[in-house]
Parts: structure tokens; C-alpha cells; sequence
């Protein structure tokens, strides 16, 4: 790796360097009495969805191994790490708080403070218990009083050794996943049940909001935000478009990407959104007292997580008549656009574009007022990554690319253009399950061996450790895609 000395090439001085994973992903549940969640509900209903068959049991076993893996992240030079709670092994039930799993997320967070990890949590990473489930879940805004008084217990218990407290990540990716998609659950369509369960959860965010700046802000030094992935819709190739591919853009980032961000950040829904949910006859129900709750959001920070770019044109399906319920809305207004030039991560049909970077910086600085952010999430995942092994050590020079240029891009936008930004978290340190995806596709910069549960460093784990040490970007690379077979 080449150190560059050039000023503009340097992190500012306390930037956090760390990776992030989720509860669902990476603990197992073997060890621990739990209620079962909304991913185990589908491994039952159909285990081949799943590659492999390889359901929600099977991961890294960070829950039994945090001790070792913790020392080993640690190693590399991060100082700070995310992971998120277990609603479903903390409430095995409605009234049933389980106190091996509070131990344990005690003891976990010890051994990040000890090895001098800032601690990142997030109190919903996709993973639901069944009870919760069966009452409705986010579609029930009753049932935000569950959501609150699990918080509530979380800040009690853990408030005053969390650094950085996330309400939800990604919250939107449950909605378009699963009421528009069969990647979630509960794999239905329905826009208007998804219109409903996305107000649901942002009522849920805000009254831990809420809370927390009213009774616990003062007492702790805790910041709360949220994580959002943001896939900023691009019109075609960005060059050769028409009014209609440019509206079909507009239209993706209000529903895909403003929507809940909004109402989350700033405590209101704009009124492109309010206009187009009236026209639609999509409106969710809703209280005037609810939405006095939602306008006083006030967040510390909101980590970003992004992979890839969204490139839409003007749609394609034109129906005469009232749109059915039961295909997404979106497609009324907006079609998938396939730019064949784009350089593409084909494991995950994702287009890597680190320039989208600056974009976001701009959404940030100009719709949510430059609010701390960092990136939360951001990497590559690899099918068949042993292909790329030499004496026992994948060589993932693509994945360092991949960083290095997203993060080029980052501190430019931060040295030049102000950003507000204080981190950088790569998805993953050691690869884990990934939903449907299963180990399909590989994040991590530590190799998990599936059968030994063995750890091993990627190529990429060293590099990122020397650009810790640097602290400064690698010039030696190449571009990411002559790193990638075909
Ligand atoms: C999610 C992770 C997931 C990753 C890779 C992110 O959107 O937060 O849970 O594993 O994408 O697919």
C-alpha cells in the first residue's frame, strides 16, 4: 500500500473506522431460550427459499465466540463496532424479559469497551419475534407500545455503555422487501398494507425518539439516530434521458428513499408524498396525536448504508382503470432501467458506482441540513469467493478497491465539501448469514469456514488495517473491476 501524504488523503482525527453486523445474522440461537421471528416463521413455511437451505440457525455464533472475534477486530485497528439487540430472545414473549439474553448483551458490550470499541446498537435489524408477529406487527400502530417498552428496558439496561443508538436499520427495506417483494417477510403484495406498516414502524422510531430526549438524553452520553440505506435513482444512463424517465426518478426517490427518511429525520411527511398517497387512495390510518409525536423527532445523527445505485426509466405497464392493490405501486410510475454499461458486481446483480457517494453528500447537506452522519454500511458480497484463494488466504483485492474508492469519494466530500460525516463501518468483519441469501454471497474481510467455524483474514482484513495505520487512502490500486473474474 502507498502512503500518501497529500492532506486532502488523510481522515480527520477521531474518525470511526469500524464494521458492522446484525443479531439475526451473526449470534445463533442454539444456546439461548428465544421466541421464534418472522425468519424462522419463513425457513419453516419453506426452507429452499433459503440457498442452500440454510436458515437463521446457522451463523458465525458470534454469541458464543464475541470474546475471540471481538480481540480479532480489534486487532485490525477498528474503533468501533455495530451490532444490533434480539427483540425475540430479550421478550421471549409479550411479558417474558430473559435474563441470560440481557447477560449476555451485557457481557457482549464489556468485551467491545474493553477492547476499546466505541458501541454502535441498533434496536431492529429486520428480525421480529412472533408474537409480535401475530399481532400485527408494524401494521397495528397499537402495538408501537411493545417497540417503546422494549427500548425503554434496552436504555435502562445498556443506555449508559452505548455510544451510538440506531432506532432501526433500514427501516424502509422491510416494506419494499416484503409488501412489494418476496424477500421479507410477509412476502405478500400490497400496497396498502405496506403503506400502513411503513407508517407503523416510523411512529414506533418516534416515540423511542421521543423518549429518549425527553427522559434519558440528559442523563447519559448517548447520541440516538437512525440507519437508512439510500439508493439515489438515477434517470437511464444518467445522460440520455426524457422528462418522463427524469419524473420516473423523482417519483422512485420520494417512495424508495424520502418517504420514511423524511418523516423520521424531520419529523414530517413532504408534500409531494401526502399528494401522491391521497391520489392513490393510499393514505395509511392514522391519529392527529400520533403525528404530533412523529413532528418531534429529533435525532443526534443517521448512518447511511449504501451499496448501489438505483437506475429507473419511465414505466412500462400502462393499465386503464384504478391500479390493483396487488401490484406495487411503484410500477405505475417507474420501470427498472438495465444500463449495459455499468460496471456490475454479478454475485448480486448490484452496480458499483462509489461516485453516488457525493450524491447522497448532497441529499444530506441539503434535505436533512448537513444532520452528523456516517457511513454505517457499506461493501461487496462475493459468490464462490474461495475461487480467489492462494495459499490459504482469499485475495480480495476487489473488496479493498471497493473501499478504497468509496471512500475516496467520502473524504472528498468531507475535506471539500463539508460533509458532515464522523465514520465509516464495512459491512462485514466476519462473513454471516444474509436472509434468503443465506452464505451465498460473501461480505466479510474475515473469512468464515462454514463447517470449523474457523476465522481466517482475507486479504482485505490486512489492508484495512494498514489504511487504519496510514490513516489515508491506498494510491497503489488499481480500478475494482480488473480485480473481478468474470
Ligand atoms: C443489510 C444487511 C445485509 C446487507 C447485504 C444490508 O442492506 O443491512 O443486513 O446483510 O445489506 O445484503
Amino acid at each position: 500500500m502507498t502512503k500518501n501524504n497529500n492532506k486532502n488523503n488523510q481522515f480527520p482525527i477521531n474518525f470511526l473506522f469500524g464494521v458492522a453486523t446484525s443479531a439475526e445474522q451473526s449470534e445463533g440461537k442454539i444456546s439461548f431460550p428465544h421466541s421464534i421471528t418472522n425468519w424462522d416463521l419463513l425457513y419453516q413455511q419453506n426452507k429452499s427459499q433459503f440457498f442452500n437451505n440454510i436458515g437463521p440457525n446457522i451463523t458465525n455464533n458470534i454469541s458464543v465466540k464475541y470474546k475471540e472475534d471481538l480481540s480479532t477486530l480489534a486487532s485490525i485497528g477498528i474503533n468501533s463496532y455495530r451490532t444490533s439487540f434480539s427483540w425475540a430472545k430479550i421478550f421471549t414473549s409479550e411479558n417474558c424479559i430473559n435474563k441470560d439474553a440481557i447477560d449476555f448483551y451485557h457481557n457482549y458490550i464489556d468485551e467491545m469497551i474493553k477492547n476499546n470499541l466505541k458501541v454502535f446498537m441498533c434496536l431492529n435489524h429486520f428480525d421480529l419475534p412472533k408474537w409480535f408477529v401475530d399481532k400485527g406487527g408494524f401494521e397495528n400502530s397499537d402495538n408501537a407500545k411493545y417497540f417503546l417498552e422494549f427500548s425503554k428496558l434496552i436504555l435502562n439496561e445498556f443506555g449508559h455503555k452505548i455510544n451510538y443508538l440506531s432506532t432501526f436499520n433500514e427501516p424502509s427495506v422491510p416494506i419494499y422487501c416484503g409488501y412489494w417483494g418476496k424477500y421479507h417477510f410477509p412476502q405478500v403484495i400490497d400496497n396498502k398494507r405496506a403503506f400502513q406498516a411503513a407508517y407503523g414502524t416510523i411512529l414506533c422510531h418516534s416515540l423511542v425518539v421521543n423518549y429518549f430526549n425527553k427522559e434519558y438524553k440528559k442523563i447519559n452520553d448517548i447520541k440516538i439516530g437512525v440507519i437508512f440505506s439510500i439508493a439515489p435513482a438515477l434517470p437511464k444512463d444518467n445522460f440520455n434521458y426524457s422528462m418522463e424517465d427524469e419524473k420516473a426518478a423523482e417519483i422512485y426517490n420520494l417512495i424508495h428513499n424520502y418517504a420514511m427518511l423524511d418523516a423520521m429525520v424531520k419529523g414530517h411527511f413532504s408534500n409531494e408524498l401526502i399528494s401522491f398517497l391521497n391520489k392513490e387512495n393510499l393514505m395509511p390510518l392514522f391519529q392527529d396525536d400520533e403525528l404530533k409525536i412523529i413532528s418531534q423527532n429529533k435525532l443526534d445523527f443517521i448512518g447511511i448504508n449504501y451499496y448501489f445505485p438505483s437506475r429507473v426509466k419511465a414505466p412500462t405497464i400502462i393499465l386503464d382503470g384504478a391500479w390493483d392493490n396487488h401490484i406495487p405501486i411503484l410500477e405505475k410510475y417507474t420501470s427498472v432501467y438495465n444500463w449495459d454499461k455499468a460496471i456490475m458486481n454479478k454475485s448480486r446483480g448490484w452496480e458499483i458506482l462509489p461516485s453516488m457517494i457525493s450524491v447522497i453528500s448532497n441529499i444530506i447537506k441539503t434535505r436533512y441540513d448537513n444532520i452528523p452522519c456516517y457511513i454505517s454500511e457499506n461493501g461487496i458480497g462475493i459468490e464462490n469467493e474461495y475461487n480467489y484463494k492462494k495459499d490459504n488466504i482469499i485475495e480480495d483485492w476487489y473488496r479493498c478497491a471497493f473501499i478504497n474508492e468509496h471512500l475516496s469519494v467520502l473524504l472528498n466530500e468531507i475535506n471539500q465539501n463539508k460533509l458532515n460525516c464522523f465514520g465509516y463501518h464495512i459491512w462485514t468483519g466476519i462473513d454471516c448469514w444474509s436472509w434468503l441469501n443465506a452464505y451465498k454471497n460473501r461480505y466479510g474481510i474475515i473469512e468464515l469456514n462454514l463447517l470449523t467455524e474457523e476465522r481466517i483474514f482475507k486479504r482485505s482484513a490486512y489492508w484495512f488495517k494498514q489504511l487504519i495505520k496510514n490513516n489515508c487512502l491506498d494510491d497503489s490500486l488499481n480500478r475494482i473491476e480488473t480485480y473481478l473474474n468474470d
